[in-house]
C-alpha cells in the first residue's frame, strides 16, 4: 500500500514513538515514518531512530530559524502527517497554521480533563476514578483540539503516581497506533 509520509516529535524516552515505529513497519498500517526530530538532544528516543535508521534531527526551539530548518526537513521528505509523541515544546501558532489538521498528539488523560503537567498527581488528589489517555488534533490552545480517540480504565484503589503512569502508558501505545488508523483507514 502506499503510505503517508510523517514526521514524529519527541523530548524523551520515546516509548511512544517506539510502538509508532512498530506499527509502520507494518503492512496494512496507513503512514511510514520519514523523520524524527528532537529538541533534547539527549532525549533516549533518539536511538531508536539509529536502530532503526530512521532520519533524525535536533532542533534547538530558542534558535533564530529554526521554524524554517524544521519546514525545510519536511518539504523535503513530503510530510504529511506529524504525531507529537511526548514533545514538550508549544508549537509556534505560524507552524500549526502551515500543518492545520495535520498534527496529531497524545495526552495521559482523558480530555478535556487534566490538560497541561502533572497530570497523574493531580487526578490522584481529586480521587478520579477512572484514569485513560486522548488523541487528538493539535490546535492553538494547549491539550484542546479535537479529540480522535480515548481509552479509558478504572483507577484502582492502591494507585500511585508512578503506576497510573505505567498504566496509562501502556493504554497510549494502542491507542496512538489506532488513532493514526481511524484517520486514514476508517473515512
Ligand atoms: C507520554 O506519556 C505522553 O502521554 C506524554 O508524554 C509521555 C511521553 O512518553 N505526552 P514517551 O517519551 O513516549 O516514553
Amino acid at each position: 500500500m502506499v503510505k503517508i509520509n510523517s514526521c514524529v516529535f519527541i523530548s524523551g524516552k520515546g516509548t511512544n514513538l517506539r510502538e509508532l515505529i512498530k506499527s509502520s513497519r507494518e503492512y496494512n498500517f496507513p503512514i511510514t515514518i520519514k523523520l524524527i526530530i528532537s529538541n533534547n538532544e539527549k532525549a533516549k528516543g533518539l536511538v531508536l531512530a539509529k536502530k532503526f535508521s530512521i532520519p533524525f534531527k535536533i532542533v534547538n526551539f530558542k534558535k533564530h530559524l529554526y521554524e524554517t530548518k524544521v519546514l525545510n526537513e519536511m518539504r523535503k521528505r513530503n510530510i504529511s502527517l506529524i504525531c507529537l509523541a511526548g514533545f514538550m515544546k508549544i508549537l509556534p501558532k505560524s507552524f500549526l497554521k502551515k500543518f492545520k489538521g495535520k498534527i496529531i498528539n497524545i495526552h495521559p488523560s482523558l480530555l478535556p480533563k487534566y490538560k497541561g503537567t502533572k497530570t497523574f498527581e493531580r487526578m490522584l488528589k481529586n480521587d478520579e476514578k477512572t484514569a485513560g489517555c486522548s488523541v487528538h488534533f493539535v490546535n492553538e490552545k494547549l491539550d484542546s483540539g479535537k479529540i480522535i480517540l480515548k481509552k479509558r480504565f478504572d483507577i484502582s484503589s492502591n494507585e500511585t503516581i508512578e503506576t497510573l503512569k505505567a498504566r496509562t502508558q501502556k493504554y497510549e501505545y494502542r491507542a496512538f497506533s489506532e488513532a493514526v488508523t481511524k484517520l486514514y483507514l476508517n473515512d
